[in-house]
C-alpha cells in the first residue's frame, strides 16, 4: 500500500509570492507528479498549513488547483496558519460533524487517523478534551494497525524555536494513545518545515519538510532562519511487516542511468 503525505503548502492569493517563493507553482509541480506516478496511492494526506494567512482566496485557490488533477482520495487537516471557520467554508466535506478537521479513513487492513491540532491564537498545537476523547474512541474501535497523521508533533527536536511551538499537552496525548501503542505503526507530522525522523516514546515518526521555505539546522539561536530549497512530499510504503518513507524532492535533476554490464561478473562494482 502506498500513501502520499504533502504538508505545509502555505498558499497565498493567486499572483502573490511568499518570501519570494511561489506556493501555487510548487503545489502544481507536486500534484502533477503525484497524478502521473502515484495515482495508485490509497490516500493523499495534506497535513495542515494549507494557507499562509487563512484568507478565503487562498483556500479557494487550493481547492481549484487540486480539482485540476486526478488524485488519490484526499484527506486534509489544518495547521497553525489555518483558521478552521474559513477552511470549513471552502472545504465543508473535510470537517467532522463535531466541528474539527479530524477523520478516520479506511486503508484496507490499516486505519488512517488524521488529527486536528490547531489551537486558535497560538502557533503551538494542542488537543482539548473533546478531541482526545474522539481519538480514544477511534483507537478503541477495531483491531487494525493504525497510521496517525497530524500537523504538530509532540516530540522535541532540539531546534529551540520549533520546540517552542510544538504540540502542548504531550503527556495527556500520550496517556490516550499509550494503551494502543502496539497497534500504532507510524506517526506522520508536518509543521517543522524540515525532514526529520526518529521515534517518540518508542513509536516511529517522520516529519515531512513540505512545499515552501525550510527551517535551517541551527541549534543555537532562538530565531527561525529559513532557506529556500525544493518542495518535498513523502511517499509512504506500508505492508504487513514494514513501513518505508521516501522524502521526495521536486527538482530538475540530471538523471544518471547506470546500465548493467552483463559481460562482467555480478559481484563487480
Ligand atoms: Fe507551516
Ligand atoms: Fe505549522
Amino acid at each position: 500500500m502506498k500513501i502520499i503525505q504533502l504538508t505545509d503548502p502555505h498558499l497565498v492569493p493567486k499572483g502573490t509570492l511568499l518570501r519570494g517563493i511561489d506556493p501555487e507553482a510548487r503545489l502544481r509541480a507536486c500534484l502533477a507528479e503525484i497524478e502521473v506516478h502515484h495515482f495508485d496511492a490509497a490516500a493523499l494526506v495534506i497535513s495542515g498549513d494549507v494557507t499562509d494567512l487563512a484568507d478565503r482566496a487562498s483556500y479557494e485557490l487550493f481547492r481549484d488547483v487540486v480539482a485540476e488533477f486526478a488524485l488519490p482520495p484526499l484527506h486534509i487537516t489544518v495547521g497553525n496558519h489555518d483558521r478552521r471557520s474559513v477552511f470549513a467554508a471552502v472545504f465543508p466535506e473535510h470537517l467532522a460533524s463535531d466541528g474539527y478537521a479530524h477523520r478516520r479513513f479506511d486503508l484496507g487492513d490499516h486505519v488512517g487517523l488524521l488529527l486536528d491540532t490547531l489551537t486558535s491564537g497560538t502557533h503551538s498545537g494542542a488537543f482539548d478534551r473533546l478531541r482526545l476523547e474522539w481519538l480514544r474512541a477511534q483507537l478503541a474501535d477495531g483491531h487494525h494497525p493504525v497510521l496517525i497523521f497530524m500537523h504538530h508533533a509532540p516530540v522535541r527536536v532540539g531546534l529551540k524555536r520549533l520546540d517552542h511551538i510544538a504540540l502542548q499537552g504531550e503527556d495527556e496525548f500520550w496517556h490516550v494513545i499509550a494503551p494502543f501503542k502496539s497497534r500504532i505503526r507510524h506517526m506522520f507530522f508536518g509543521h517543522m518545515h524540515r525532514n526529520v525522523a526518529g521515534s517518540w516514546r518508542g513509536i516511529p515518526f517522520t516529519v515531512a519538510a513540505g512545499l515552501t521555505h525550510q527551517v535551517m539546522l541551527d541549534f543555537q539561536t532562538d530565531i527561525v532562519r529559513h532557506i529556500e530549497v525544493e518542495p518535498y512530499f513523502s511517499v509512504i510504503l506500508v505492508n504487513g511487516r514494514d513501513v518505508v518513507v521516501h522524502p521526495h524532492a521536486i527538482r530538475d535533476a540530471r538523471i544518471i542511468d547506470i546500465i548493467p554490464d552483463t559481460t562482467r561478473p555480478a559481484s563487480a562494482p
